[in-house]
């Protein structure tokens, strides 16, 4: 927009911008804002705005405390890069992507949903693996994990030729992309369903771990005397055009961090049965006891296939 232009559409004669007191920002504010065109734009500044002077007042934010934010806020930015979103990980501590996350999933929050937080490790172009096949790509230490899952639409039919992304942290805590020892897209793959909505295949039973903790995100969890620790999930996106994409998380239904995820990621419905195996025939030779077993049905809703902006290349 030329400079000319946008001077004029912020001037509003209507409204006097001069400041009376305290009390006399925020409308004030408010009705500067009047004249944005979008619709959906005015309703959310109005409401961040009334939210965070509402917020300042609660509070009484002092002026130490407002540069600390702010701070706080730059090095937020300051710490994301193309292999960290520090933003998504603030969004997550402070539960706001899971409340985004039941917000709009589940008939708007109100009743159970499939649906769990992306998290900032989802890949785009996970490698396309052949169902039974294995996303273990450099040596990984740890038990071995055979998934069996199923896709179905709400009234439990198959769905077919679903694209299934999956990702998972190895039995030590780390994403391939945190972790040099890995290979590139290790515990990653893309699967298709079949034509009974299945998909499957082999891994090693995933670990919780710490979030990045060398970042703003750590401090604030310090200085709350919170654990940085989730409880060991399998990630899942599952694709198909006409049907809401599903993101989520399958939890490790034994591990110590359940009741505690850092990021309020835990729902009932998320919580798998991961079934250890001590003795009887393995499913492939090489398999020794104790190896899992989980078996997960994932529901998609009709709505929008859409795929997520990748948190990381
Ligand atoms: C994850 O599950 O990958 C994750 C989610 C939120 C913050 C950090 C990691
Ligand atoms: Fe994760």
């Amino acid at each position: 927009m030329p400079a000319q232009t946008f001077a004029l559409a912020a001037q509003d004669e209507r409204h006097s911008s001069i400041i009376a007191d305290q009390g006399s920002v925020t409308p004030v504010v408010l009705a500067a804002m009047e004249g944005a065109e979008d619709p959906r734009l005015r309703e959310i500044m109005d409401a961040f705005v009334r939210h965070m002077h509402a917020f300042a007042r609660e509070v009484r934010l002092t002026e130490e405390e407002f540069e600390l934010g702010v701070d706080f806020l730059n090095r937020v930015g300051q710490a994301t890069h193309d292999a960290h979103n520090e933003g998504i990980l603030f969004s997550d501590a402070i539960g706001f992507s899971t409340l985004v996350c039941l917000l709009n999933n589940g008939r708007g929050g109100a009743t159970e949903t499939a649906s769990a937080l992306l998290g900032p490790f989802w890949r785009m172009n996970s490698p396309p693996t052949e169902n039974g096949g294995s996303i273990v790509r450099s040596e990984t230490p740890g038990p071995a994990l055979f998934a069996a899952c199923r896709v179905t639409d709400p009234e439990g039919r198959p769905l077919p030729a679903v694209e299934v992304d999956v990702w998972h942290a190895s039995p030590v805590g780390f994403y391939e992309n945190q972790d040099e020892s890995q290979a590139d897209m290790n515990l990653r793959g893309k699967f298709t369903t079949d034509a009974d909505g299945r998909f499957w295949f082999r891994s090693v039973k995933p670990a919780g771990y710490p979030v990045p903790t060398d970042g703003p995100v750590g401090d604030l969890l310090r200085a709350q005397g919170r654990h940085p620790y989730r409880p060991a999930h399998l990630h899942v996106l599952a694709y198909k055009p006409g049907y809401k994409t599903l993101i989520t998380q399958v939890f490790v239904d034994d591990d110590q961090y359940l009741e505690t995820d850092v990021v309020f990621g835990v729902t009932q419905h998320l919580i798998g049965g991961y079934r250890r195996h001590d003795e009887g025939a393995p499913p492939q030779a090489d398999v020794t006891p104790p190896w899992y077993s989980l078996e997960y049905t994932f529901v998609m809703e009709p709505g929008e296939a859409k795929l997520p902006k990748p948190p990381i290349k």
